[in-house]
């Protein structure tokens, strides 16, 4: 059988240092090359191949492709929300030149399969705020949201179009203990914890009220892995999946830090970030994705939070 041999690019972000963990547990350390634009993340040293690589650089990406015969990418370099509205350009540049970049090389090297992440993002003031349907009205405001939604298209046109097996999930605000986020804005659910354990107290730039749709790192890595692994005829979605575990407010989540820690206090400063979160769903339908190809979460609130207190103590 044709060995697959997968390039992660973005591999020292926040999703991108446990997936490739995960992806060297599945396919051996060999098989998976880290590249990234910054230094290796040293959770990922001596654990299998790294190579400096600009997403934005397609001729090097290519020759990087040819090279370590790459099979498959997952594309996770980006620029993220609250990052994305201090230099919109930028993150449209990126957000969309590195996708099409990869697309036109998985076209032209047959390339067995791409994953590139969408996002909750994607939807905006117009769509449903509660329960939000895969297919709703969907008008982002931020640019990353507006960057994510003309990327699915461009998946979408890919499969359609080239025949290009391009998988993707709208992952919901990420939680993870092993490598920092990079300028979201439900960085404060990552926050929090760190705070909580250093300082017994945080301030929150989201009000207490606001609700956002939420994940614990190991059910999104598990929930990428188990979609790039179902057969294609499973995948009816071709632009990105609804993803769903939990949905909670700063306010519950101190609520949860609380009753394992309860000298922990938060307090709120809103800034530019609470219109952002503002203008996406507070929870999110993802009946599709489990009909789809079994999809279901592990992790509810006080689960995560007594995993992220334990593995940050
Ligand atoms: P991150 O910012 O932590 O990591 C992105 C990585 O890409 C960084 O290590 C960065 O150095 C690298 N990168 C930036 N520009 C590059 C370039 N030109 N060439 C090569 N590498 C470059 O982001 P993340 O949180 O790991 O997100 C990964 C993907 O998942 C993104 O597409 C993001 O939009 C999506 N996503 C993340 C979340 C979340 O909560 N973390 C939620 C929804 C979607
Ligand atoms: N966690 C991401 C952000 O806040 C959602 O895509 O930008």
């Amino acid at each position: 059988m044709h060995k697959e041999k997968i390039l992660v690019i973005g591999a020292s972000g926040q999703i991108g240092v446990e997936l490739t963990l995960a992806l060297r547990k599945m396919y051996g350390a060999a098989q998976v090359v880290a590249a990234d634009l910054r230094e290796q993340n040293p959770l990922l040293a001596g654990t299998g191949p790294y190579v400096s690589l600009d997403v934005m650089n397609k001729e090097m990406l290519h020759v990087q492709v040819i090279r370590q015969n790459i099979t498959q990418i997952y594309l996770l370099a980006a620029i993220l929300s609250a990052t994305g509205e201090k230099n919109p350009s930028l993150a449209w540049n990126l957000n969309m030149q590195g996708l099409l970049n990869v697309l036109d090389i998985a076209r032209e090297e047959k390339l067995s399969k791409v994953f590139w992440p969408s996002s909750i993002a994607v939807f905006g003031p117009s769509s449903p705020r509660i329960n939000c349907p895969q297919q709703t009205i969907i008008e982002p405001t931020t640019i990353y949201g507006i960057s994510k939604y003309a990327g699915e298209f461009w998946c979408h046109y890919y499969w359609q179009r080239y025949g290009v097996d391009v998988r993707s999930i709208r992952y919901p605000g990420l939680i993870s203990y092993k490598s920092e986020p990079g300028g979201g804005t439900t960085d404060y659910a990552v926050e929090i914890y760190h705070e909580a354990l250093a300082k017994q107290s945080y301030n929150c730039f989201l009000k207490e009220d606001t609700y956002l749709p939420m994940m614990y790192m190991p059910d999104a890595i598990r929930a990428t892995t188990e979609l790039m692994e179902a057969a294609a005829e499973r995948i009816a979605i071709r632009n990105s999946y609804n993803l769903s575990a939990m949905s909670f407010s700063p306010a519950e989540i101190a609520a949860s830090i609380k009753r394992q820690l309860s000298a922990f206090s938060i307090s709120y400063r809103p800034d530019y970030r609470q219109a952002i979160a503002d203008s996406w769903p507070q929870s999110i339908d993802d009946s599709v994705a489990r009909r789809d190809w079994g999809w279901k979460p592990q992790y509810d609130l006080d689960a995560m939070t007594e995993d992220m207190l334990l593995n940050l103590g």
